[in-house]
């Protein structure tokens, strides 16, 4: 088992963002994450990579107790992500914002940092300002940046939101193509891209685990309809 999560909860005052979710990923797992807006995706991916702390619960990571970890040292142990709004340096070029991601000495890394780079095909835009990327080429960075820090866990918080159709295709493409050994927990809305990806899907809603199963199962679950109920998936 690569993540185990128990009892994880995050309280904002009275509201409960996350209310006593329990997930186990094996390694290279392809899990999805999904739910309504509002269902507690992002703060379950901040609580794993350790950008927010838990008001209740436990994360082990590696076989190793990462509640209370720093989110550096998380991603030092092989916790990588993607955010739900790009984070990329925007004056850097491309290659050089894969460099700063992996946090190691530069120099023998260019040719990694390219590597990185045609991996997500943006072989073309190494030397181009994050700034001047189209907002797909920026998610596309971001998710170098992510694999330049060799994860063993990858976390995407919905790659494909502001994606036009063929971006998402392409999108697809990636996430197939990402190395089969690394366990990925991907937040999206985009259903046809999850349940092409997807081993596993797991459904929060209100904060809540309501369903894990396959993507035959979570098609036909009755609790991932009524999660769904009256919202735009
Ligand atoms: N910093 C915060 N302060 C107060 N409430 C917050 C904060 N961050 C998140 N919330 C609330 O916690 C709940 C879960 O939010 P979260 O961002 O995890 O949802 P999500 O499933 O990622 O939704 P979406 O699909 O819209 O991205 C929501 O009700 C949200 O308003
Ligand atoms: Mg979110």
């Amino acid at each position: 088992m690569i993540l185990r999560v128990e009892g994880l909860g995050r309280r904002y005052g009275d509201l409960a963002a996350l209310d006593g979710v329990a997930l186990e990923l094996q390694p290279g797992e392809r899990r999805a994450l999904i739910g309504p807006n509002g269902a507690g995706k992002t703060t379950l991916l901040n609580l794993v990579a350790g950008a927010l702390r838990p008001t209740a619960g436990r994360i082990d990571f590696a076989g190793r107790d990462v509640t209370r970890m720093p989110p550096a040292r998380r991603a030092r142990l092989g916790i990588g992500r993607t955010h739900q709004h790009p984070a990329v340096w925007p004056t850097l070029s491309a290659a050089d914002n894969v460099l700063v991601a992996a946090r190691r000495p530069w120099g023998r890394l260019r040719a990694g940092a390219r590597e990185h780079l045609a991996a997500v095909g943006l072989a073309d835009q190494a030397g181009v300002t994050a700034g001047a990327l189209s907002h797909g080429q920026r998610r596309q960075l971001e998710l170098a940046m992510a694999l330049a820090g060799a994860p063993r866990l990858l976390l995407l918080d919905e790659p494909a939101a502001g994606l036009a159709p063929p971006e998402v295709e392409l999108l697809a493409g990636l996430l197939a193509a990402l190395p089969s050994d690394v366990a990925v927990l991907l937040v999206e809305h985009h259903l046809d891209l999850v349940y092409g990806f997807a081993d596993r899907v797991t459904v929060l809603h209100s904060g809540r685990h309501v369903h894990t199963g396959t993507v035959a199962e979570t098609r036909r679950s009755p609790e991932v309809a009524a999660a769904y109920a009256g919202v735009k998936p």
